[in-house]
């Protein structure tokens, strides 16, 4: 890999799942114009981020990312965003006294638009166009013209982005935060939920904390840390001509970063170590994901994280392992071993979606609830065994009451995902169903950090 980085240095690169634009000089209009727009985030933000997961890297907090599989022009409301939010946070409650860890928040919103797809095109009826990669470059309808690639939809998503993060930056800082509500919430869910019994016992603990606090004088009113949260954006930095226009240097570290989100990740697709994803990744400073799937080696990823994070920063990567329930065992504890071997500052998280896609009878894609917790479980088994941190959960999820993915408590089955199957990309968990996901893993969370204190050292005497 040559030395010299450039945020075009990509272009020079075999490269991955980039649609072929037939209007060249209107993609180089539009990323000119966008090169030109005010950043969407602040480099001392993700700086922040990069702290904040440092922390989750050596096993004193928990990552919690998740959000839409692909955010959709079409379905940009403030209910949306509102219902998403409100999710998150009573996950983050529940992770947070259940797993009795801190939770760094990081949504796949404002900006995950660009899907990779497993073949350039789709054939219906007889009929082949180019597949669907998102939003961002085309239209879902199975037109000519709608799947035809339009630099136009960029400045789109760029709008779409900025207003989406402007709402959540007023949520996560206007009070509307508040813990007293996230926790109200969070009962309203346990006493409507069908296996409310098994939930009362962990909300009656977080209730009873949250009166202890207000009892001895610390409630939201008095104090503004229980008003806020840090809430952090991502998404897969897959649209490289649009990630470069939004790359800028920061003026007080003269350093470059992708302003398009607080964290972006490279996909299971795309992570070639001398193609253009890797390229452009090593450049940008910002904390970053790396997708890890069955065809990650030990060795291969070990030469990756030399180039993405050649310095072992606390916090700079995370690895994502989406294996499928079943194949955790076979691939994840040699990949652990070798980066606690080589002593690398990694933070490993668990994206239970992308391995445990199955095709319903009904023809709809779903994901059966067992699998994704049985992927979780397995996941942190493995590092239990291996003495390192699990150290995240990366979902596909909606705050909406959506029937896309099979099972949970209320017992979803194959007939029931042609009510509301609404996802234009992968099947997302449902509200109920991510946040009854939360209470186990807040359980798993806490076994695990259960016992594995920091070793006490001895003052010299
Ligand atoms: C995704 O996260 O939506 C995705 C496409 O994942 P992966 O790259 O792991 O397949
Ligand atoms: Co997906």
């Amino acid at each position: 890999m040559s030395e010299r980085w450039t945020p075009d240095s990509w272009r020079a690169r075999p490269v991955q799942q980039i649609p072929e634009y037939p209007d060249q000089a209107a993609l180089k209009a539009v990323e000119q114009q966008l090169a030109g727009f005010p950043p969407l985030v602040f480099a001392g933000e993700a700086r922040k981020l990069k702290r904040a997961l440092g922390k989750v890297a050596a096993g004193e907090a928990f990552l919690l990312q998740g959000g839409d599989c692909a955010e959709s022009f079409a379905e940009h409301s403030a209910d949306n965003i509102r219902d998403f939010f409100r999710l998150f946070l009573q996950m983050a409650v529940v992770l947070t006294f259940a797993g009795g860890s801190p939770v760094v928040k990081v949504g796949r919103i404002a900006g995950q638009f660009a899907k990779p797809r497993s073949a350039p095109s789709e054939t219906i009826g007889g009929v082949e166009l180019p597949s669907y990669k998102g939003d961002i470059v085309n239209d879902i309808a199975f037109t000519e013209e709608a799947r035809t690639p339009d630099p136009r939809r960029q400045l789109e998503a760029y709008r779409q982005s900025a207003a989406t993060l402007n709402l959540i930056r007023a949520f996560a800082t206007g009070g509307y935060a508040n813990l007293d509500n996230a926790h109200r919430w969070m009962l309203g869910f346990v006493k409507d939920s069908p296996q409310s019994h098994r939930y009362q016992e962990v909300a009656e603990r977080i209730t009873e904390a949250l009166e202890f606090m207000r009892a001895i004088g610390i409630d939201p009113e008095t104090h503004p840390e229980m008003r806020t949260t840090d809430f952090y954006t991502s998404h897969e930095a897959l649209l490289l001509g649009f990630e470069q226009a939004m790359t800028r240097t920061d003026s007080t570290t003269g350093e470059w970063y992708d302003t398009s989100g607080h964290m972006v990740w490279i996909g299971d697709r795309t992570r070639q170590i001398d193609h253009a994803h890797v390229e452009f990744f090593r450049g940008i400073k910002n904390p970053i994901g790396l997708k890890c799937g069955p065809s990650t080696t030990v060795d291969g990823l070990l030469k990756l994280i030399d180039v993405l994070d050649p310095q072992n920063q606390p916090g700079r990567l995370t690895l994502i392992a989406r294996f499928g329930a079943d194949k955790v065992f076979d691939n994840l504890p040699a990949l652990v071993r070798a980066t606690k071997r080589e002593g690398r500052n990694v933070v490993w998280s668990c994206d239970p979606m992308h391995g445990n896609t199955v095709k319903a009878a009904s023809g709809y894609k779903t994901r059966p609830f067992d699998l994704i917790l049985g992927e979780v479980k397995n996941f942190f088994a493995v590092h239990q065994a291996e003495g390192t941190f699990a150290g995240g959960l990366h979902l596909e999820m909606t705050g909406k009451n959506v029937t896309e993915c099979t099972g949970g408590a209320r017992g979803m089955t194959d007939a029931d995902l042609n009510d509301r199957y609404h996802t234009v990309c992968d099947p997302r968990l449902n509200a109920e169903q991510a946040l009854e996901l939360a209470f186990i893993v807040a359980e798993l969370v806490k076994r695990d950090r259960a016992g594995r204190t920091k070793p006490h050292v001895e003052a010299a005497e």
